[in-house]
């Protein structure tokens, strides 16, 4: 497991949302309405969507996916609702000296 700095916390704000490319892989990360904040792979179960750029709910915790609504919990990455029913991949994120640092292999 590596860890990859991503940014300053000041610089993800309550409801703000970031996207990385890591080794290949996108990463979303959300910062929810309690200042946690969470990170997805960036591809729908569904049909490989782009999740990051769907409709962010910072209080719910949620994501909805832009290419055909599925909603996916942040926390988890399991779909709250079709037409997914897999759910994405999720990684650990650590907060340190006010830097956001990412768990990726
Ligand atoms: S690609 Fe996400 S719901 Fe279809």
């Amino acid at each position: 497991m590596a860890e990859k700095t991503i940014c300053k916390l000041t610089e993800l704000p309550e409801g703000g949302t970031r996207l990385v490319e890591i080794d290949g892989t996108k990463v979303g990360l959300f910062r929810l309405a309690d200042g946690e904040i969470v990170a997805i792979e960036d591809r729908c179960s569904h049909d490989d969507g782009p999740l990051a750029e769907g409709t962010f709910d910072p209080a719910a915790c949620t994501v909805e996916c832009p290419r055909h609504g599925s909603l996916f919990d942040l926390r988890s990455g399991r779909p709250k609702t079709l037409p997914a029913y897999s759910p994405v991949e999720t990684y650990p994120v650590r907060i340190e000296d006010g830097v956001v640092k990412l768990e990726i292999d």
